[in-house]
């Protein structure tokens, strides 16, 4: 799908649909869409005076062949409040309009900004939006019925003094959009499709394609740097583990700069192992590798916006089975770092992969480590599907981050890991253990484990377990306010959609 600028006057534009947005206010036809309805006889008016145009959030207005427009149809979206509007707004209003129009064949449209929104960012947002929204997820599906497809999307209402800034925000749209659907294609495909081993393959590939230096440990060297806890839960399935490790290196990075670690779980399919699963909802997870690949989406993005700091990736990636080889409840199992770790149940596996990931991300230098990973079902207890877990040893780091989530409408909440949580992982025969002896605190519990591997660096743990994954029926539905992912507009209109961590692209914004 082509997004370009255009700068034609909104009259002149020859297109499927011109679409623009109004307000949820008393006379939501004002300014621009005064303009508009002048040029259509007095048409919007009409229908705001009968109440079919009020400006509530995703409300859809849709006229055929408007007159005084180019353009054979006009789709006013509402936009909500005028105080609530901001770019996640308005990333929500392309992606649904997309959606709109996609489903009634429309090839292509004009998205109208209004008056005073022709700025940078704004383009980047309605490229996001609209990219992010057009992704389909019915690769698998041999009847494709896929003659419904947006071709081209043209951003309007910018001067040619504005066209620039505009030009600029686009380009940076596409970046971010484009990680954004790489990471979800991850993220959708089954685990006989997506072993560790093609995971690798296609990082790597990425990696090549996007001038990123990469390297894929195989099993023996895995072995050799002594990596017991990713080996512990690899054991268990015939295939073996990866660990992949992607560099940014920005040609002029100062030398003692600091160097992020990003660090992502990648288990391409969690049965539990011998602590097994119930089979009720095993399928999803497929989608325990999510952390990992958004990692590998940040990377990629990075690789194109090339902000000036120095990022290494670190993505662990196995199978979690019950084999006959397979850990069993009680093994004691030595970690890169060298801490003992008793398993005393194997379904906790992530905090053991993620040990040796931070002890290797660490040996290669970050000075400042980020994990996400699909962590625990306990986060999705306190937070539901609506925020990020967010946990962090330095708070003036974890502030950054909770800032930038906030500047992109992506919801994210702190957690405590006060040093009194230390007795839940405290071990009685090994050095720690990988569950708590009692109840409750479960995701604290995990970000616990996973700090004893951190030392002195900087960290913060995202627990995206509630998050990573788009529920198509769930009851939350309507409850959905507003992500920076476009969340709602794809509750609405393309269920069944997964979405994966904007808010870690948003962390490394060079310009936040
Ligand atoms: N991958 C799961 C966590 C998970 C749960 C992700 C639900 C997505 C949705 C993780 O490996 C796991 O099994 N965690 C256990 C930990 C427990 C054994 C301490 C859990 O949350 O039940
Ligand atoms: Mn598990
Ligand atoms: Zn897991």
């Amino acid at each position: 799908m082509q997004i370009t600028l255009e700068t034609k006057p909104f009259a002149a534009l020859e297109s499927g649909a011109l679409v623009t947005y109004v307000f949820e206010e008393s006379d939501p036809v004002q300014g621009r869409v005064a303009e508009i309805d002048h040029a259509a006889g007095g048409l919007l008016r009409k229908l705001a005076n009968g109440s079919e145009l009020t400006g509530k959030m995703l409300e859809f207005t849709l006229v055929h062949a408007p007159a005084g427009l180019k353009a054979e149809r006009l789709l006013i979206v509402g936009a909500g409040k005028r105080e609530q509007f901001n770019s996640a707004a308005l990333r929500k209003i392309a992606g649904g309009a997309l959606r709109y129009l996609k489903a009634r064949s429309v090839r292509n449209f004009a998205l109208l900004v209004r008056e005073g929104d022709a700025t940078e960012e704004a383009a980047q947002v309605i490229a996001e939006g609209a990219l992010i929204a057009n992704f389909e997820s019915d690769k698998y599906k041999t009847d494709k019925k896929n003659d419904k497809n947006v071709d081209s999307v043209l951003v309007a209402g910018y001067s040619d003094a504005e066209s620039s800034a505009g030009e600029k925000g686009l380009a940076r749209g596409r970046v971010i959009a484009d990680a954004q659907n790489f990471v979800r294609d991850l993220v959708n495909e089954p685990s006989n499709m997506l072993t560790p081993r093609i995971l690798a393959e296609k990082a790597e590939a990425m990696a090549r394609e996007s001038g990123l230096s990469v390297e894929i440990l195989e099993e023996k060297k895995i072995a050799a740097l002594k990596m017991g806890a990713l080996l512990s839960v690899a054991q268990g399935s015939i295939e073996p583990p990866r660990m992949i490790v992607i560099t940014y290196n920005p040609p002029n990075a100062k030398p003692g700069a600091p160097v992020v670690g990003l660090v992502g779980k990648a288990v391409t399919f969690d049965t539990g192992g011998i602590s097994i699963k119930p089979s009720e909802g095993m399928e999803k997870m497929k989608y325990d590798m999510a952390g990992g690949a958004a990692m590998l989406g940040v990377m990629r993005a990075l690789a194109a916006l090339k902000p000036n700091v120095k990022v290494i990736c670190v993505v662990p990636s196995t199978e979690n089975m019950p084999g006959g080889r397979a850990q069993k409840p009680g093994d004691i199992q030595t970690s890169m770092s060298g801490k003992t770790i008793e398993v005393l149940n194997t379904d906790a596996e992530g905090r053991l992969i993620l040990a040796d990931g931070i002890t290797y991300a660490k040996q290669l230098g970050a000075t400042h480590l980020i994990d996400a990973a699909t962590l625990t079902g306990a986060i999705v207890v306190a937070l539901a599907n609506i925020n990020v877990g967010v946990f962090g040893s330095d708070q003036a780091f974890t502030d950054k981050l909770l800032a930038s989530s906030e500047a992109a409408g992506e919801k994210m909440w702190q957690m405590p890991i006060d040093e009194e949580y230390r007795e839940f992982i405290k071990g009685t025969v090994a050095d720690i253990q990988n569950i708590s002896s009692g109840k409750g605190g479960g995701a604290i519990t995990g970000a616990m484990f996973i700090k004893e591997f951190t030392g002195d660096t900087p960290w913060i743990h995202l627990d995206i377990a509630g998050t990573a994954w788009n529920e198509p029926d769930s009851f939350l539905l309507g409850l959905q306010v507003c992500r920076g992912a476009l969340q709602r507009a794809f509750f609405r209109f393309h269920r069944g959609t997964r979405n994966c961590a904007l808010h870690l692209f948003r962390c490394f914004d060079p310009k936040k």
